[in-house]
């Protein structure tokens, strides 16, 4: 396994490009089910995940190629409605596959994605989804079976506007008879993502980034060349890195249009951004105020910043509070930063977190993605060496991360565990 050695206190500065966003990039990959033709996704940020995906893609008859950013997948020999568990165990993003496999070949085995560190992950949402069109669900020995003669257009309503859900089911409903409703869907920018590439391959949806989402069934989807937009959240960690670091740098591909919730809050806690175009931005700032944070589904404040803006308010000059309401045990990393020095104290689904002067280097462990991004920023601004160990979560969801923070002048490498 790696670990990062950083050795702090760092300060940053020039400029730095986020990738592609992956979250689009996942449930884009999935709906190359839906065709026979190529889907040719540019943008496609190189990390763990996405490899996963495309291994899954390859289990099930698709070809999956990367060419550098890009990357053509082509469905036409699908032979296998089979998401296994020792895949799916490993990224449970693979559930994407569900709908897809349904509207094309009507029946599907996808593995239940079981649970992960942040929290139970239930996929009731994506079951009950497939039901109201008409599918037969079972679970089976720890299998989500499901069956239907042909998808039917239906009402689908959202307890919790699920991303991943309202995702699978959109696709499932592309080719469905008839229309479907979906009500208190998720308006994730990366949802809107995948609904405008489902547009250019023939689907018929209206109200994209909105709660209420129609779709008109059809009965073909051709092939598609789309480009995938850039990551909000690895824009949002860089911008949180420069202030925690007291540092000042240029951001280019960050899709600010996507990113109210984050720069209201960087800016409410002393963070100063700098627009210079519609996607390149100065970040940074010496000051951090305390604030009041409560995550929340888009536009709201994204629950995947959380972690990483715990870490620079325990920097704050006062006491913070953060909800945590989409996850049940997304703190971990709470523990692992008060070994940093930082002054955290959790109660249920809140977080008082009392500034300090300053972090000091340890050894701490990642324990999910944004977990991992967070004790990096920390490590960045802590006083003398950290070791951030466990660091494969932190590659699921960053490409090149310790190259990207080096180029800013960051003392930060890669060894093995
Ligand atoms: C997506 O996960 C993202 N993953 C997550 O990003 C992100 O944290 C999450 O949305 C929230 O924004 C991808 O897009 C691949 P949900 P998803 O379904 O779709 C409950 C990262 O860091 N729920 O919107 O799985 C669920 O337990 C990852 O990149 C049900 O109860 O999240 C949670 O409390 C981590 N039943 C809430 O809804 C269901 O059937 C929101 O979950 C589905 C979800």
């Amino acid at each position: 396994m790696d670990k990062f050695v950083i050795e702090g206190p760092n300060s940053l500065k020039g400029e730095v490009t986020v990738s592609g966003s992956k979250n689009a990039s996942l449930p884009m990959m999935a709906a190359a089910i839906l065709t026979t033709e190529d889907v040719i996704l540019h943008n496609v940020p190189d990390l763990k995940d996405i490899a996963t995906m495309c291994k899954l893609l390859v289990e099930l008859g698709c070809r999956c190629k990367r060419e550098d950013k890009t990357i053509v997948i082509n469905c036409s020999n699908l032979d296998s409605n089979k998401a296994p568990y020792e895949l799916v165990k490993t990224m449970r993003a693979s559930i994407l596959v569900l709908g897809p496999l349904m509207a094309r070949l009507h029946n599907a085995e996808v593995s239940l994605p079981g649970g992960c560190a942040i929290g139970v992950r239930p996929v009731n949402f994506h079951i009950d989804g497939l039901r109201a069109l008409s599918a037969d669900v079972k679970i089976e020995n720890g299998y989500i079976v499901s069956t239907a003669k042909k998808l039917k257009g239906g009402s689908i309503y959202f307890d919790i506007p699920s991303v991943t859900g309202t995702e699978n089911l959109m696709m499932a409903a592309t080719l469905a008879d008839g229309e479907t409703v979906m009500k208190n869907a998720a308006k994730e920018p990366e949802v809107v993502d995948l609904a405008k590439m489902l547009i250019m391959m023939g689907a018929k949806i209206d109200g994209i980034g909105d709660s209420i989402i129609r779709i008109d069934g059809v009965d073909k989807l051709s092939g598609v060349e789309y480009t995938v937009m850039n990551d909000r959240i690895e824009a949002g960690t860089l911008m949180v890195a420069a202030l925690a670091t007291s540092s000042e740098v240029t951001i280019k591909g960050m899709p600010i249009y996507a990113m109210d919730a984050i720069v209201d809050k960087f800016k409410e806690i002393g963070g100063k951004i700098e627009i210079i175009d519609k996607d390149v931005a100065v970040v940074g700032g010496k000051t951090i105020k305390p604030t009041i944070i409560s995550t929340a589904v888009y536009p709201g404040f994204p629950t995947d910043m959380q972690a990483q803006f715990m870490a620079v308010l325990s920097l704050a000059d006062g006491s913070s509070i953060i909800k945590e309401t989409i996850f049940e045990n997304r703190f971990m990393h709470a523990a692992e930063l008060n070994r940093l020095g930082a002054n955290i104290v959790i109660s249920g689904n809140e977080a008082v977190v009392n500034g300090v002067d300053r972090f000091v280097g340890a050894t701490v462990m990642a324990t999910d993605l944004r977990a991992s991004a967070s004790l990096v920023i920390a490590g960045l601004a802590a006083e003398g060496k950290t070791e951030v160990l466990r660091i494969y979560h932190l590659d699921r969801g960053y490409e090149k991360l310790e190259e990207k923070l080096s180029n800013l002048g960051a003392v930060i490498r890669r060894e093995k565990e």
